[in-house]
């Protein structure tokens, strides 16, 4: 039997989703939104490019969860995206109260499910349906260190004209102005990159990366990304339904892991069935482990505002 995907928001980020997710075979997917006809309509379409592309998976959508019913994971992108200059934090108080409502409806169609929070601000929503779900933690894990991660990669890849096949790095802490990209731990074919780009330039691509979402809202004008953040979003289902004990950079609830308890913020996470089946600490010079508290520091501001 196939695996099913449900994706909560039929908005960019959410049909986005569902198109990688059916590019890569993966799953079959149902699209479940508030709006009457946009999951329908987005689904069908897409359902119809499966002959071409030649893939067999079934794609719904829905306005009712009850189409959602035994979903292995479900991604949550619903909530309002940032206009132009707005943080992702502005969006908090409209997008716990959508989160709640559906988180509530997700677990009650699929009990057994792997929760990717992809809404913002990520790591206060995450922590909001970790709470409302009642799943353990290796069930609720939030989206942002794989599309931050990602960004840094193809500034690098670009800066030093290589495949970005051959840049990995690793971007932890929350997904905000605090985010920490690690440059220590940014590697081309091996090689860190504080070997192959000068100080100063990297800053500049670290502070690219920091505000990579905004650079996109500014553009946009009318919503923020979805390309990135829905491939990255995709990266994690693989992980998981292919068992692949993939290590990505997710926020996870912390149990004491960086000296941080209670609260999500990314780390480099181990994904396979189970969903986050470890939590891999590395060892922080002072300055990053600071920069990590600092951005533990702002989720925790915002959960106490929503008293998640
Ligand atoms: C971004 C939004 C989706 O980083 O948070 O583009």
């Amino acid at each position: 039997m196939r695996k099913k995907v449900s994706i909560v928001g039929a908005g960019n980020v959410g049909a986005t989703a569902a198109h990688w997710i059916a590019a890569k075979e993966l799953a079959d997917v149902v699209l479940v939104d508030v709006v009457e006809g946009v999951p329908q309509g987005k689904a069908l379409d897409l359902l119809e490019a499966m002959p071409i592309e030649k893939r067999d998976v079934a794609i719904a959508g829905s306005n009712d969860y009850a189409a959602t019913a035994n979903s292995d994971i479900v991604i949550i992108t619903a909530g309002i995206p940032r206009k132009p200059g707005m943080s992702r934090d502005d969006l908090l108080h409209t997008n716990f109260k959508i989160m709640s409502d559906v988180v509530q409806k997700v677990v009650a169609q699929s009990p057994e499910s792997i929760l990717i929070i992809v809404s913002n601000p990520l790591d206060a929503m995450a922590q909001a349906a970790y709470r409302q779900s009642g799943f353990n933690r290796e069930r609720v894990i939030g989206m942002a260190g794989v599309l931050d991660s990602a960004r840094f990669r193809s500034f690098i890849a670009a800066e030093l004209n290589v495949s970005v096949e051959n840049v990995t790095a690793f971007v932890l802490g929350g997904h905000g102005d605090t985010m920490v990209p690690l440059a220590r731990y940014s590697t081309v074919a091996g090689i860190p990159i504080t070997e192959l780009i000068a100080p100063a330039r990297l800053e500049e691509l670290v502070q690219r990366t920091r505000d990579g979402g905004a650079e996109i809202v500014k553009y946009l004008k009318t919503g923020s990304a979805y390309y990135a953040p829905s491939a990255a979003a995709v990266e994690m289902v693989e992980a998981i339904l292919k068992d692949k004990k993939k290590i990505l950079p997710c926020a996870a609830y912390l149990n004491g892991e960086y000296g941080i308890s209670g609260y999500y913020i990314g780390v480099p996470c181990k994904l396979g069935a189970a969903g986050l089946e470890q939590i891999i600490e590395i060892k922080l010079t002072p300055e990053e482990d600071a920069a990590l508290k600092k951005s533990a520091a702002a989720v925790k501001e915002l959960c106490a505002v929503i008293g998640v």
